[in-house]
């Protein structure tokens, strides 16, 4: 049952890339949350959440490695392709569609303009409707060949998992104000190359703030403070589904792994019992 509080919007308009820059006119706040499989993919094409993220963050909360730098491009475009079949409902856009936007993974927008666009070709075939990838410095010349393409680029600055390595860990980004100010800058160029929105990830409110006010394309926070244009949550996280990792910005609003691991209990109980299955559960 759907309680009174869940929207089923299927068949509410699904979001295009220039509709974010057109929320962020009005001041309308958006919604986005990652999604990996077919399954999960069904129920946001059902929900009124704005746009999914096919995160490369799939590499550590799907396939249980240690960061996002085992994420490759056939990985990403597996996962795309099975997003894709769970909010397709034809051509795009379409009623009841999502907007999907998948990650370029690591180094796949590093080595040159050639192997960014060979990526975003497979990534944009498999269903994304946009790409996303992390910094600017560097790889200009790939956001701008990208966009210029036609293809959607989302910007995300501030904490770059793929980056770990150099940080020696998960770490806030742009605490001092030398780094703030870098962020801000690189916000800035991602805005001229053409990108259409950004995530800010684990970076000071106040820094997050500075940075939307400076942007006309929407900024997509995660462990950024409310003053970004929209949110986004790892999916997991959302739902409750982790029982090792609770970063403090990582809301639960569902308690899943309770829930979960109380129906593995019900059903060992019933089936030890002989509760499960009951006639009407039979041929
Ligand atoms: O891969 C991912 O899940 C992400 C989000 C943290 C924004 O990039």
């Amino acid at each position: 049952m759907l309680s009174d509080t869940t929207t089923l919007s299927s068949y509410a308009a699904p979001l295009r890339a220039q509709d974010f820059l057109s929320a962020k006119a009005r001041g309308q706040r958006l919604s986005m949350v990652t999604c990996y499989d077919y399954t999960f993919a069904r129920l946001l094409r059902a929900s009124a959440v704005d746009a999914i993220l096919v995160g490369d963050s799939a590499a550590m909360v799907v396939h249980g490695y240690p960061s996002t730098l085992s994420a490759t491009v056939d990985l990403m475009r597996v996962h795309t392709e099975a997003v894709a079949r769970g909010v397709s409902t034809g051509d795009f856009p379409a009623p009841g569609g999502k907007f999907i936007v998948t990650d370029m993974p690591f180094l796949s927008f590093r080595k040159g303009v050639t192997t960014a666009l060979d990526a975003a070709q497979a990534l944009m075939t498999a269903g994304a409707h946009a790409v996303k990838l992390e910094g600017v410095d560097g790889h200009e010349d790939a956001i701008q060949r990208l966009t210029q393409s036609g293809i959607p680029v989302m910007g995300h600055l501030g904490l770059q998992p793929q980056s770990v390595r150099a940080y020696g860990g998960f770490r806030v980004q742009g605490r001092a104000a030398a780094a703030g100010r870098e962020i801000a800058r690189q916000a800035r160029t991602l805005e001229e190359l053409g990108a259409f929105a950004m995530v800010l990830e684990c970076i000071p409110a106040g820094l997050a703030r500075e940075v939307t006010a400076s942007v006309r394309i929407p900024t997509i926070g995660i462990g950024a403070g409310d003053g970004c244009d929209g949110q986004i949550l790892v999916l997991h996280d959302l739902l409750g589904l982790n029982l090792d990792f609770h970063p403090r910005f990582a809301r639960p609003f569902l308690d899943g792994s309770h829930r979960v691991l109380d129906a593995l209990a019900e059903f060992d109980r019933a089936v030890k019992s002989g509760a499960f299955p009951a006639a009407d559960e039979s041929y």
